[in-house]
């Protein structure tokens, strides 16, 4: 089902910046990390899951708004491999809990917005009921066709690497059972290849709310050129429009992946010196 633009959708505030966008740049991938769920929750002496309740309510939110502006992939850094391993047994459970419940109650609204959803991260080391609950959700939503939203659950960047490396070196000794060095020749599209997300482009932009300057572990290949976008914002505070205002905001940055921005062939005289320090 390709639809007809959505954008009508939006809600007037949403509109007004959508229509000042360049449709010619929009990003076709945006990743999300998702903090200040606590903090949230402490600024009005509420205890922290409230916060994470709050947040899974901002995740459909700005779902929808990706939707509505047909926002091809979108990637939400909802559990990672430190929060397992770090946080209270209590507030994983009950993150586990928030997870499946979201799942339950969201599908419907996902199919109405041609919502596909799919996960990365070793979400075979979860709960065997959230991952029942996992891949019902895809199946439902596996035949939608507008954004796919991809949920990164006991996910780490640096497991990923590991993990992908691991792959391929399988790959590699299958191949080459007789070979003595059958990880010779790497290149970056063998390593890519094996990635969870081998199959989705790099994100043109990241954004990470409540103000903090770090990427935690997120994704750490596939950002190499992305935009990253902080705001002091916490998740549970956050809405599809300000996921506008940060589409404005990359609008606004100029992407060199390492070049220039114009060609410039400047002459560099044979005596110009290599300044060496005393
Ligand atoms: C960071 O806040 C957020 C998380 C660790 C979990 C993210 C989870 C959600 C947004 C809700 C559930 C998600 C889905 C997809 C239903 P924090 O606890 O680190 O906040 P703090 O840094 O202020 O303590």
């Amino acid at each position: 089902m390709k639809s007809a633009s959505r954008a009508h959708e939006l809600s007037p505030e949403e509109q007004a910046i959508y229509r000042s966008l360049n449709p010619e740049r929009m990003p076709a991938h945006i990743a999300i990390i998702m903090d200040g769920n606590g903090r949230w929750a402490g600024r009005r002496s509420l205890k922290r899951f409230l916060g994470h309740q709050q947040g899974a309510e901002s995740v459909q939110y700005v779902v929808e708004t990706a939707s509505r502006i047909d926002l091809p992939w979108l990637t939400l850094y909802a559990f990672s491999l430190e929060n397992n391993l770090k946080r209270p047994k209590t507030e994983v459970n009950f993150l586990m809990r928030l997870l499946r419940s979201y799942l339950i109650n969201n599908v419907q609204r996902m199919n109405d917005n041609n919502v596909r959803i799919a996960y990365i991260g070793r979400t075979h080391e979860l709960p065997a009921e959230v991952q029942e609950q996992m891949q019902q959700a895809a199946e439902a939503t596996a035949r939608n066709t507008g954004t796919v939203l991809t949920l990164a659950l006991n996910y780490g960047a640096r497991s990923e690497i590991i993990d992908a490396f691991a792959a391929l070196a399988r790959e590699r000794a299958a191949k080459h059972r007789t070979k003595d060095h059958p990880m010779e020749h790497i290149t970056e599209a063998d390593l890519h290849r094996h990635l969870y997300t081998a199959h989705m482009p790099d994100p043109d932009l990241v954004i990470r709310t409540s103000g903090e300057m770090r990427i935690s572990n997120f994704l750490l290949w596939q950002i190499a050129y992305s935009e990253i976008f902080v705001t002091e914002r916490f998740w549970p505070d956050f809405r599809g429009l300000h996921l506008l205002e940060a589409i404005a905001e990359y609008q606004r940055r100029e992407r060199r992946y390492g070049g220039l921005k114009t060609h410039t062939d400047e002459e560099i005289p044979e005596q110009a010196g290599v300044l060496v320090s005393r």
